[in-house]
């Protein structure tokens, strides 16, 4: 039996006919709040998967939830047809905690539509990448034309510390010709784009203790440091004066000839008026090529009823972003060599690992990128798409590249600029969804022209 050849306007009349279901199945992931950090109640990851796993088996995939120490992931799988390749989609399911909710416009697990656009943690990062997945399997309906495997992980917003003991438990199910990682975003809405580089992370905390126990601090300040000020200190050596980031032997990619006009981005991440960027070079290696450091929080006593008393321990998170050829590892080293060395006042510093993931640089030639950039253009009524670095980070992608090094690695998403992964008001743009899905559809009949060989 021979796989019916599907046409472009068969998948744009396809999709067009699945666009509701997808749709309405985004929205009951988006209730579920599936949060996999520390202190969290995991039975909604658990739920969260199930629903993932049902969603799956409906399009006639073997499914299987899997787990190896931490959050449940959900590996689908589908045999391919003789001689043609197989797929590894990726996207994940559990999503960010939401933060302050008084700055949410609406109730963050209810998805609501507000102009063309629909509101939700993980609306976007990452059940509409789930939803992509699904979309293209469904418009294919019985005669899906590609082999494919499903890999939705369950611990991705929380560094996945799981994932490199999981994939080589399930190293033999998940073997692919290609793999095309829904999970990062498009140029500008109606720009498409293929991300060519992620950074790697090193999350770490870094305690400095200057006393015993708190004292008054009319009585003893004057003479003794207080924590908080000293690790102030320390926190301001991380950068040196124009901004770049000063600890010594971080490795600092280069090269790309994007631009990003400074207007975009000012306006994009929300700027004060008059505040300045930070760092050198062009915006574009600043955002994607160099290393990082920003401070995500403090422990220290909150301003109202702060007492008049010098605080004797203080404690910061702190999140490294790294280029490609940055080994993680070695980062972290010269990170807590740093903080060491410099010690305010001999304060006692004291650095603990979180988590790390790894960089990926992406060689985006070869006919499964031609086969994706055609897809983008006619998802996108002709528009050429734009290959792209993201500063974010998606552990996946090293690891997996590593146990198969062989397979071609599409990274492509559903988020726009003004989505606001990560913060209050998440949201999805619905016209680029549609296109995003339509865009996989089409990929996945280009790849199975392309056949199984070569993979690049
Ligand atoms: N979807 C993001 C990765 C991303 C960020 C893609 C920005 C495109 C632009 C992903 O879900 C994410 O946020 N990852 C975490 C990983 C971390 C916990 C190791 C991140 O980058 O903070
Ligand atoms: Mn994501």
């Amino acid at each position: 039996m021979t796989t019916p050849i599907f046409t472009e306007s068969d998948l744009r009349a396809a999709i067009d006919r699945e666009l509701p279901g997808v749709r309405a199945d985004l929205e009951r992931l988006v209730r579920i709040p599936g949060i996999a950090f520390d202190g969290f109640d995991h039975s909604h990851v658990e739920r969260s998967a199930e629903a993932v796993a049902e969603l799956l088996r409906d399009c006639s995939l073997d499914v299987r939830i899997v787990r190896s120490g931490g959050q449940p992931a959900v590996i689908g799988t589908r045999p391919a047809p003789p001689g043609a390749p197989t797929v590894l989609l990726y996207a994940h399911h559990d999503v960010q905690p939401v933060g302050d909710l008084a700055l949410w416009e609406s109730d963050p697990f209810e998805p609501v539509e507000r102009n063309g656009r629909l509101y939700g943690r993980g609306a976007a990062d990452d059940k509409a990448g789930i939803m992509a997945h699904v979309a293209a399997l469904r418009a294919f309906g019985d005669a899906l034309p590609v082999g494919v495997v499903l890999f939705i992980e369950g611990e991705e917003e929380y560094g996945s510390d799981s994932l490199e003991q999981l994939l080589s438990e399930h190293r033999d199910v998940l073997a692919a010709d290609v793999m095309v990682i829904a999970d990062s975003g498009n140029w500008d809405v109606g720009v498409p784009a293929l991300t060519t580089s992620l950074r790697g992370l090193v999350n770490c905390f870094v305690e400095v203790r200057t006393g015993s126990h708190a004292v008054h601090s009319g009585m003893f300040g004057g003479a003794v440091p207080d924590a908080l000020t000293a690790l102030s200190r320390l926190i301001a050596t991380l950068h040196d004066e124009a901004g770049d980031v000063a600890v010594a032997g971080l490795v600092s990619d280069g090269g790309t000839t994007v631009d990003y006009p400074e207007d975009r981005l000012r306006q994009e991440a929300g700027m004060v008026d008059g505040v300045s960027l930070i760092g050198t070079g062009r915006l574009t290696e600043r955002i994607w090529l160099k290393p990082t450091m920003s401070v995500l929080g403090i422990d220290a006593p909150p301003t109202t009823g702060a007492p008049n008393a010098l605080v004797p321990v203080a404690k910061a998170k702190l999140s490294m972003r790294l280029p490609a050829g940055q080994d993680p590892k070695r980062a972290y080293a010269a990170l807590v060599e740093h903080l060491e060395k410099n010690a305010p006042w001999g304060a006692r510093v004291t650095v603990t690992f979180e988590h790390d993931g790894n960089p990926i640089s992406i060689d985006a030639t070869g006919p499964m990128f031609d086969a994706a950039r055609d897809a983008f253009r006619t998802a996108w009524d002709g528009v050429d798409p734009v290959d792209m670095g993201v500063g974010g980070s998606i552990p996946f992608i090293a690891t997996f590249q590593e146990m198969f090094p062989d397979a071609a690695i599409l990274v492509t998403g559903v988020e726009d600029p003004d989505s606001r992964a990560h913060g209050p008001n998440e949201s999805l743009h619905l016209g680029e969804f549609a296109r995003v899905c339509l865009a996989e559809a089409l990929l996945l009949a280009k790849v199975a022209e392309a056949g199984a060989e070569p993979a690049r």
